[in-house]
């Protein structure tokens, strides 16, 4: 008779009693904990600076209007259904929780396709391969061929250091040849696995298999450098299946929206945060000028750069904690095209293109398969290159992106429509990508703001080992509501959001 109950319930019990909470930041942490306390009885208000929700999660379409802290405001001219993803843009298959609230709130999702052999490596530089576009199933059979080969060739000399029985050799040898494609000989050939230069068919089309690239020719163009040859499948987060929410991974954002939409105030800038001997105020200013609000509790989820700015008494640990844990440069350009060239021409179809220049990736988009027009991520990089082109403006962003992006896919130069990009550092209210811990900061300063600072708790991915993630988002926002109930239905001083 009783209804299952789905497998990432939240089941707290006690009420809240209308305590009110003021949340600081309607991303998907704030709003994940208004939508579980709201849930329990409590009265939250959520201030969100801007005139919209969801923070990162963010997908551009037409109208998105961006400002960044040392340019004018921009607004996206992109085609109608056409959109990308300037935050987050992938679920890995292991986050439930966001899985969970897709399933929750009723957000639609499909695969997005993180990995694909058919997009390509280009390397700028001198070697024999570079400036070329390579197709990542080339490179990636070339050296798995010939790494097993010189493995092979070195258990058959015993020219390991470790002994092996002649039986073991044997077995390993046999999944060497498996692994890399050798042939009886031990030896690296071409295979069909690294593709064709003329495609089977019907009738006397056999194909014509490839020769593979030459070793010296790989290493020299440096295409085996650790920081540019790239398994996404050896990551755990970007293994296959991955996911993104229909028509743009702000749906997730605003799905949530709808639940709290009466305890947003948008527009709302949050200029100090004070705790009182009982509960809390807070001073917004908004376009009628400056508010007080009292609130029992806050849960502030701003990213610490922009904490760091605003007015507080905090205890000198958490100041400490907020000014010392740091943050990625991170950018993205969305570059709209008339044609989706890499589909009709190149047979791409979702997946990443790797470069070793400033742009350090192309994204291919996973919806939309054969339309008409398609939106690439032209460049999403990170630390130092992103930080020197999102120190260009909007121009000469795109300018930099057509001028590298051709050299991949000459494309461009026909079916190129328009730009938009984000520098994450550089946005008003974000100031950073995500958190970055050293082993210094995550010892030192991370347990610092999983404990409230009085009445004030802290919330969001940098509160999480899922940095970078929307699911740290959730996993923070859970465990901070968690630990205010407990207070709250506990009657105690003070709890911690992990204990
Ligand atoms: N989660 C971030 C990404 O998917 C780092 O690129």
């Amino acid at each position: 008779m009783l209804k299952p109950a789905p497998a990432h319930a939240f089941n707290l019990e006690g009420d809240g009693k209308g305590k009110h909470i003021i949340i600081l930041g309607a991303g998907l942490a704030g709003m994940t904990c208004a939508y579980e306390l709201n849930k329990l009885g409590y009265q939250c208000t959520i201030l969100e600076a801007r005139h919209r929700t969801g923070g990162r999660c963010w997908s551009i379409r037409n109208g998105a209007t961006n400002q960044e802290i040392d340019k004018p405001a921009v607004i996206a001219k992109f085609d109608d259904g056409l959109y990308f993803n300037a935050g987050p843009s992938r679920i890995p298959h292991h986050h439930e929780l966001t899985l969970h609230y897709c399933k929750e709130l009723g957000v639609p999702i499909q695969v997005y396709n993180n990995v694909n052999e058919g997009a390509y490596y280009f390397a700028e530089g001198k070697g024999p391969l570079s400036n070329k576009k390579i197709r990542v199933r080339e490179i990636h059979n070339d050296i798995r061929g010939y790494m097993t080969e010189m493995l092979a060739k070195s258990i058959d000399h015993g020219g390991l250091d470790s002994a092996m029985t002649k039986e073991d050799g044997e077995k390993i040898i046999a999944y060497l040849q498996a692994e890399g494609g050798l042939d009886i000989d031990k030896l690296y050939k071409a295979s069909a696995r690294r593709g064709y230069t003329e495609s089977p068919g019907a009738g006397d089309r056999p194909g014509k298999i490839a020769e593979p690239h030459k070793l010296a020719d790989i290493l020299h163009s440096g295409l085996m450098d650790p920081d540019f040859y790239n398994v996404a499948e050896y990551t755990y987060e970007l293994q296959m299946t991955m996911f993104q929410a229909v028509g743009g991974m702000d749906q997730i954002a605003r799905a949530l929206e709808k639940k709290v939409a009466p305890s947003v105030k948008m527009g709302a800038e949050v200029t100090s945060i004070n705790n009182l001997a009982e509960g809390v105020k807070i001073t917004y200013k908004d376009a009628t000028g400056v508010h007080e609000l009292s609130g029992d509790m806050c849960i502030c989820t701003l990213p610490l750069p922009v904490l760091s700015n605003v007015n507080n008494n905090f205890s000198g640990d958490v100041s400490r904690a907020i000014d010392y844990i740091s943050y990625i440069q991170t950018g993205k350009i969305g570059l709209q095209f008339k044609r989706r060239f890499w589909e009709e021409d190149e047979h791409i179809y979702g997946g990443i293109t790797h470069t070793n220049n400033d742009l350090t990736q192309i994204f291919y988009p996973s919806y939309d398969y054969l339309g008409k027009k398609g939106i690439l991520i032209g460049y999403y990089n990170f630390n130092e290159k992103a930080q020197k082109i999102g120190a260009l403006g909007y121009a000469d962003r795109e300018k930099f992106a057509l001028e590298k992006g051709r050299l991949i896919h000459p494309q461009y130069d026909k079916e190129f429509e328009g730009s938009f990009s984000v520098s994450w550092h550089k946005t008003k209210y974000n100031l950073g990508g995500w958190a970055v811990y050293s082993t210094e900061t995550r010892k030192t300063q991370y347990p610092v703001l999983l404990k409230p600072d009085k009445h004030v708790y802290f919330a969001g991915e940098h509160l999480t080992y899922l940095n970078a993630w929307m699911a740290g988002a959730f996993e923070s926002a859970r465990s901070t509501v968690a630990a205010l109930h407990a207070r709250v239905t506990e009657g105690r001083a003070s709890y911690p959001a992990v204990k």
